[in-house]
């Protein structure tokens, strides 16, 4: 691939024309975009282009097959106007290991971390700093070919688009834990950041939203008795001062909040558990009052106290304490996102100033 990326600006920005204190998550983009298209066996030359619709064939394959993987990662600007990215490099690997399982060429990660960079430095503006704001980055790949075989295409385009974002949820989350439909099968797509793990979920968690809960626990496919993950977030409980999280497998994505809370979590001396979690254990738990919290983690919602659950037509609290893990570990977590607190794990990577 050719190293260097071939900038087009925009004549004017449109940045004037957005409400930066009324956001609606990932609806409103910044004035630019990278673009890279695949073919002949390789990638051409990046673009960074105005934000814009683009043409694409009815025949495209994605829209087929679903041949698409995306990754979800954010900039942070600091109290001096200098912009971070977190563990970058996480998501530069992540997508690839996306990628392969979805038959999907492999983008260079240099290419990746350098797109990434010369993307945000260019729409800095748009990441605004301030309690919970930030730039949501979404890089992602799908099969551009035109063309209906059912197989996999032999051209893609790699993008990355990015929105100024608050936070993902507005207010109290709930769950429903699954006992009927399933995210993801043993041997299937559901540790990859496919397109379709995410589209798949859409219709359970429409009829979970119609019960009063905001998402879905997914349990195992094969018996629904184990705990997994909530499809945005990755899940952790607290059972007397332990904090318990499902073993990534290939059901579970392997989320970069996940491992940075239990790094975290050993660093400030919380007992963890990495282990399978069953439903009835997770019941017993809440009955006999041990269990403490729930709460998700992910990049887009960071770390979501949740609540409440609901299971198989009861529904059980969980509800926050002033002195919770989450918020504790939320709290550390963003110092360091934004540049407020050292930062031993050297998880921050500066974009520009
Ligand atoms: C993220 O946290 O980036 C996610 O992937 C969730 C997204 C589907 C909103």
């Amino acid at each position: 691939m050719n190293l260097s990326i071939d900038i087009k600006p925009i004549s004017a920005s449109k940045i004037d024309t957005v409400d930066f204190d009324n956001l609606a998550f990932g609806s409103t983009f910044t004035d630019h975009m990278f673009v890279c298209d695949y073919r002949n066996g390789q990638w051409e030359t990046p673009q960074i282009i105005p934000y814009a619709p683009m043409e694409m064939s009815p025949a495209a394959s994605v829209l087929h097959y679903g041949q698409a993987v995306f990754e979800g990662m954010k900039a942070f600007k600091d109290d001096n106007g200098s912009v971070w990215l977190f563990r970058p490099e996480q998501n530069a690997k992540r997508i690839n290991a996306s990628a392969e399982r979805l038959a999907i060429p492999q983008f260079p990660e240099d290419q990746f971390l350098e797109g990434l960079k010369a993307l945000i430095s260019l729409d800095k503006a748009w990441v605004k700093s301030g309690a919970g704001k930030s730039l949501y980055v979404r890089p992602f790949v799908f099969a551009s070919e035109a063309g209906v075989q059912a197989s996999a295409a032999s051209e893609y385009r790699f993008m990355i688009i990015c929105a100024p974002v608050a936070s993902y949820y507005g207010g109290d989350v709930r769950v429903k834990i699954a006992d009927h439909y399933s995210r993801a099968p043993q041997g299937g797509t559901g540790y990859a950041k496919a397109a379709g793990n995410y589209g798949g979920q859409f219709y359970p968690t429409q009829l979970a939203k119609n019960e009063g809960f905001q998402q879905v626990i997914w349990t195992d496919a094969a018996t629904h008795e184990f705990i997994e993950e909530a499809g945005t977030m990755n899940l952790f409980f607290r059972i007397g001062d332990t904090l318990i999280t499902a073993p990534t497998s290939d059901s579970i994505l392997d989320g970069v909040t996940r491992k940075s809370v239990l790094s975290l979590a050993e660093h400030l001396g919380i007992k963890t558990e990495v282990r399978t979690l069953r439903v009835a254990e997770l019941i017993e738990a809440s009955t006999s009052g041990a269990l403490l919290e729930i709460f998700g983690s992910g990049t887009a919602v960071v770390i979501q106290p949740i609540i409440g659950f609901g299971y198989k037509g009861k529904t059980y609290e969980t509800p926050l304490s002033e002195n919770s893990y989450a918020l504790m570990l939320k709290q550390q977590l963003m110092d360091i996102q934004y540049n407020k607190a050292a930062d031993p794990f050297n998880w921050r990577c500066k974009v520009c100033d």
